[in-house]
């Protein structure tokens, strides 16, 4: 979360964001915490001094509205003994959940004063102000304040103005958001439901954020969108612009020295991005492209609109531009009529893809999608199964890529103290943790390092003398 440098002169109040499920919710809860900034709140960590409570929610693993019910519970609890002390509490429900479920979660959770969809954060303020009017109110007649609407205004407009009042201290590396919501409808997907049609922020409008992100300190920028690769903004000449170009123009931003952007659609690979992979040295060699099944019938039934082989021969156009590019991707196991020999061609591409790393999921229901209308469910068990064979090879291709490592030099982005006393940490190009005996003095640039060892989940290193200037 930004730490806030200088507030309002107003006595601040505090809010706890907790944050849920992808990037993009850590992206959006950061924006909630600046567009209340000018508004007296001051980010907390501490839930119990909190006067307002938001959970950024995700709509995409199983049983998600349950978490969130249960965790209103136990905020309903700590607003109680708040009460109890003279004191109180505000509780807002934001995120997919609450763009998914608005109205049953205000049904089913009085406690709860606002609920407001991935589009409204920067009405954020108003919605306060209104809930706090309802807070005076007979609690039989107080009504929670909904906004689950998909605006035609656009939400990221908002935030230059929210910006200027306060000054943000960043980190080395952040977020920006530049694409939201996604037309592919995968069939077991909620997000084109919850996060809505994809929509582009300008050009101009990306590269003053980055800009601005650069000036406060940033040297690593990740872009995101639910499906970034697809991104398409408009120039000042009302150009469409796709992620590619949009990555030449970032490159030329002085002081930015690594560029990201997760998570990418095989189909929207094209050869504007490739070029720019090929040609940009600070587009990190690290790419998150899932193929979710390598079973062509599968891969039609979850309406992924590309086959095995196509994955494969696009990543095989994606290491001529940059021979060492680390992949990661995400599996679905058991996905409706998924059989043994589908199963097996999902081990097999991953056999052939290598990953440096990946994240999968057991396939669940998710109501509303046409995934869920499917008859021939996969036993639990058999997912179980599928679902440990399958990261057992992930496990062991990561082991081997970052052994694979040892002997390199590497450059690493230090950007915090180590684990250990006298140690600092960072990430190598590849977005490995790599953790090495320095001087906090490193932390705040790259460094070349060689790597000497592994441990479970990250790498050890060794700073290089002559690059240590
Ligand atoms: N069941 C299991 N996994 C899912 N994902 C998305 N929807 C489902 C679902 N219904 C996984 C996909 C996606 C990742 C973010 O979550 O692999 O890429
Ligand atoms: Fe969901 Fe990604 Fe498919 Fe879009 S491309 S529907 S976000 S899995």
């Amino acid at each position: 979360m930004s730490d806030i440098e200088t507030l309002p002169e107003t006595a601040p109040k505090r809010v706890f964001i907790k944050t849920y499920g992808c990037q993009m919710n850590v992206y959006d809860s950061d924006r909630m915490a600046d567009a209340l900034a000018p508004h007296g709140y001051l980010p907390t960590h501490e839930i119990a001094e909190a006067d307002l409570v938001l959970l950024n929610t995700c709509h995409i693993r199983e049983k998600a509205s349950e978490k969130v019910f249960s965790e209103l519970g136990r905020l309903k609890e700590l607003q109680g003994e708040k009460r109890a002390a003279g004191g109180d509490m505000m509780i807002g429900v934001a995120g997919c959940v609450a763009q998914a479920e608005g109205e049953e979660i205000a049904r089913r959770a009085p406690v709860v004063d606002l609920v407001f969809g991935p589009q409204a954060y920067h009405r954020l303020p108003d919605m306060l102000e209104k809930a706090q009017g309802q807070r005076h109110m007979h609690p039989a007649l107080k009504k929670a304040v909904i906004d689950t609407d998909f605006p035609e205004e656009d939400k990221f407009e908002h935030l230059p103005a929210a910006r200027k009042e306060v000054t943000i201290k960043r980190g080395l590396t952040a977020f920006l958001t530049v694409q939201e919501g996604c037309d592919k409808f995968c069939s077991f997907c909620v997000v084109p439901y919850t996060r809505g049609a994809e929509v582009s922020r300008p050009v101009a409008q990306v590269l003053a954020e980055a800009r601005g992100l650069v000036e406060a300190g940033v040297k690593e920028i990740t872009l995101l969108g639910q499906n970034v690769n697809a991104y398409h903004g408009l120039d000042a000449a009302g150009r469409s612009v796709g992620l590619g170009e949009l990555a030449f123009l970032l490159a030329e931003i002085e002081g930015l020295e690594r560029l990201r952007y997760t998570t990418s659609h095989p189909r929207d690979m094209d050869d504007a991005l490739l070029a720019a992979h090929r040609d940009l040295p600070l587009l990190m060699p690290y790419l998150h492209l899932p193929v979710q099944s390598g079973s062509d019938r599968i891969l039609k039934a979850m309406n992924r609109r590309h086959t095995a082989a196509e994955y494969l021969s696009l990543i095989e156009r994606i290491k001529a531009a940059r021979p060492d590019m680390a992949l990661s991707g995400d599996f679905i196991v058991g996905f409706p009529g998924e059989t043994d020999a589908d199963f097996e061609d999902t081990l097999t591409i991953i056999r052939e893809t290598g990953y440096a790393s990946a994240y999968s999921f057991k396939y669940s229901t998710r109501p509303g999608t046409p995934g869920a209308n499917l008859t021939d469910q996969i036993a639990e068990e058999v997912k179980t199964e599928r679902l440990y064979r399958l990261q057992e090879l992930v496990n062991k291709q990561t082991a081997d890529f970052h052994a694979s490592c040892v002997g390199r030099t590497l450059p690493v982005l230090i950007e915090r103290v180590g684990r250990m006393p006298g140690q600092v940490g960072g990430r190598s190009p590849y977005l490995q943790a790599v953790h090495l005996d320095g001087s906090t003095d490193l932390i705040g640039a790259i460094h070349e390092v060689e790597i000497v060892g592994t441990s479970t989940n990250s790498l050890v290193g060794r700073l290089k003398q002559a690059a240590a200037a």
